[in-house]
């Protein structure tokens, strides 16, 4: 059965990241009106890239409360920051130099450290900026062609956590060695946004939809479920037709 989701497609990969951007910024706007500050966790691989390049934009930049923002991820690639793979090298490279975000409001993984206890390193530390039961105010998903989100793989033992907010995850060559979001934080937050770009992602997105079932599915982003209302999945004209 399909995972109940609000679905807004755009022709272009640009067009979907521009609608992300926007989204952000909103939230960003509504959460330090309403709570004083905004939690924001980042996604890496590929897809975020445009969104992160349009936010640092001029007309874009201002329209996000920095001195109020606190960014943590959603994964990490035991990587150093300097490494291509490292998703908090991406967002420093394509968005977080180019805004007057303050340093202290960074909590990343320190790639550079993990795995060994960074695991329990990076949950302190969100455990300090949300309170032992507070919430994310938006996160930002991708999905990979096996239907993973975060480090949430298939058949991963981390699919299972009820209770811990990171754990050490196992993915596949070239970045086995990662640190992940569970499903409890992320499914606490306020605002989920799933981005899904290209053909590859096709028959994820569609399922999800309902347009058609894939048999068979157990793609960890079905675990979704965010307490508030369903994901907002942002997808372009490849990856819905
Ligand atoms: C990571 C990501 C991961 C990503 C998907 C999609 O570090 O690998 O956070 O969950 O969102 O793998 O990746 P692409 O955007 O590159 O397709």
């Amino acid at each position: 059965m399909a995972t109940p989701i609000e679905l807004h497609r755009f022709e272009t990969p640009d067009e979907a990241a521009e609608a992300a951007a926007v989204r952000i910024a909103a939230a960003a706007t509504d959460a330090v009106t309403a709570r004083g500050r905004f939690i924001w966790a980042l996604s890496g691989g590929n897809t975020p890239r445009l969104t992160y390049k349009r936010l640092a934009e001029n007309d874009m930049r201002g329209r996000i409360p920095w001195r109020d923002t606190f960014v943590l991820w959603t994964d990490e690639r035991c990587v150093p920051p300097d490494d291509a793979g490292s998703n908090y090298g991406m967002a420093r490279e394509l968005l977080l130099d180019h805004v007057p975000l303050p340093a202290d409001n960074i909590i990343r993984v320190r790639g550079e450290r993990c795995p060994l206890a960074e695991d329990e390193h990076y949950e302190q530390a969100i455990h300090r900026l949300l309170g032992e039961t507070g919430r994310i105010d938006l996160t930002l998903l991708g999905v990979g062609n096996d239907g993973h989100t975060a480090s949430l793989f298939p058949g991963g033992a981390t699919l299972a956590e009820r209770h811990r907010w990171v754990l050490p995850a196992t993915g596949p060559d070239p970045y086995p060695h990662r640190i992940t979001l569970t499903l409890p934080l992320i499914n606490a937050s306020r605002t989920v946004i799933v981005l899904a770009i290209g053909a590859e992602k096709r028959a994820i997105v569609e399922h999800v939809a309902g347009k058609r079932e894939v048999p068979g599915a157990a793609w960890p982003i079905l675990a979704v479920r965010p307490v508030d209302g369903p994901p907002v999945w942002l997808v372009d004209s490849a990856a819905f037709q």
